[in-house]
């Protein structure tokens, strides 16, 4: 058993040190998307993801225990198996994929963590929890997406909480990862959480959205102000994030509008509200990449030339999104930067109509 622990770390430790990563980060609410945009853990390609997450399992800060958060995630009791199965079972096609699950997002409240993390009984209390979970459910590691620690103490405790993780993950053979803000709140600690982790995912969107009513890029890769990937890069690496634990974000989604006046439709437009809903993923101010693609021809696409990135409208209907050629730029960036990898959010929203063209364009260009 415990030989093969080891084999088991190694063999994590070789696919992180060897090649760069693809993370494929899955929502599990995405069964429940209308058809034929519902989509199913079964459903993602293997062979085009190094890492695939399972996002999120719930977390009670009651008593530290960590569970399943809706009724796709377990197997039925007829035995159809369920969401983490048919995460586990990828590894059937592509054995070196590593599933993992993660904790905390954006629906788990920024102090959500924070009176375990403050507490050693707790903490240790917690990571057995995680790693009984995880090994319950055949999960070969965890990504910890606590958004996000806004206070300094917080930020402290996650670093000695995902420190004290790391020693016992090494035990299991099991990989840890963080998920953090493109714009921290607090910049002291980030060494730490670096040095505890085998890879950090910078969430590298939402720099700008429908609720602030003006269009503009949701992800920029480059920009004159502070908002965009390449900024958040040089100041993760500038308060002591290792480069080479670095993954970069492309959003498999849009961030959308509805234009005040549909002649005004360049970036800085007035919106009078969030965009239309789309068809599968049914929110306001939001369209998944999928949909984007399958009505895109009925839409105009400007190019920013700074910004790498494109947006599209259609009448009064504006949205920022990546699609295949600013994902190549991002891809290139993550290159000549020399960092990590690439993690997409979430992979049900890339085009999987014709077969996950971003997630291709990423393996395609990433070296
Ligand atoms: C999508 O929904 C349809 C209709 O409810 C259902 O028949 C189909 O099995 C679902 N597909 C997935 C992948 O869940
Ligand atoms: C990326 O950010 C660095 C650090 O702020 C800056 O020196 C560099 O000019 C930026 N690159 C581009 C293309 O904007």
């Amino acid at each position: 058993m415990k030989l093969l622990s080891v084999v088991i770390a190694l063999s994590s430790l070789l696919a992180i040190g060897s090649s760069k990563l693809v993370i494929c980060q899955y929502n599990c609410w995405a069964p429940f998307r209308t058809n034929p945009g519902n989509f199913t853990a079964s459903m993602i390609d293997p062979k085009l993801c190094t890492h695939g997450v399972y996002e999120f399992a719930a977390y009670n800060p009651e008593t530290d225990v960590i569970s399943h958060s809706n009724t796709h995630d377990l197997d039925s009791e007829d035995g159809k198996p369920g969401g983490y199965r048919q995460m586990v079972e990828l590894k059937l096609q592509n054995p070196d994929f590593v599933p993992m699950l993660g904790i905390g997002g954006a629906g788990a409240g920024s102090r959500a963590f924070s009176a375990m993390a403050a507490d050693p009984a707790r903490r240790a209390a917690f990571t057995q929890n995680v790693i009984d979970y995880l090994k319950k459910f055949n999960f070969e590691g965890l990504e910890f997406d606590w958004v996000s620690p806004n206070y300094l103490e917080d930020m402290l405790n996650f670093g000695t909480l995902l420190t004290e993780m790391r020693l016992r993950f090494d035990q299991e053979g099991l990989v840890l990862s963080a998920s953090l803000r493109a714009v921290p709140y607090v910049n002291t600690g980030l060494s730490v959480v670096s040095g505890a982790v085998h890879f950090v995912v910078l969430m590298t969107y939402d720099y700008n959205g429908p609720w602030w009513l003006v269009t503009a890029n949701s992800a920029p890769l480059f920009g004159a102000y502070n908002y965009c990937v390449n900024h958040s890069v040089f100041e993760h690496i500038k308060y002591g994030v290792d480069p080479e634990k670095i993954v970069v974000s492309v959003p498999a989604y849009g961030r959308s509008y509805t234009l005040a006046d549909p002649a005004s439709n360049s970036l800085g437009s007035v919106a009078s509200a969030p965009g239309a809903a789309g068809p599968y993923t049914r929110i306001s101010g939001w369209l998944s990449f999928n949909e984007i693609s399958e009505d895109i021809a009925n839409w105009v696409t400007v190019r920013d030339p700074i910004a790498l990135v494109p947006y599209s409208y259609k009448g009064d209907q504006w949205v920022s999104h990546d699609d295949e050629i600013s994902t190549k730029a991002k891809v290139e960036y993550v290159n000549n930067q020399n960092l990590a990898g690439v993690a997409v959010w979430s992979v049900d929203e890339d085009n999987f109509f014709q077969g996950f063209t971003l997630l291709k364009t990423i393996n395609q260009w990433l070296n």
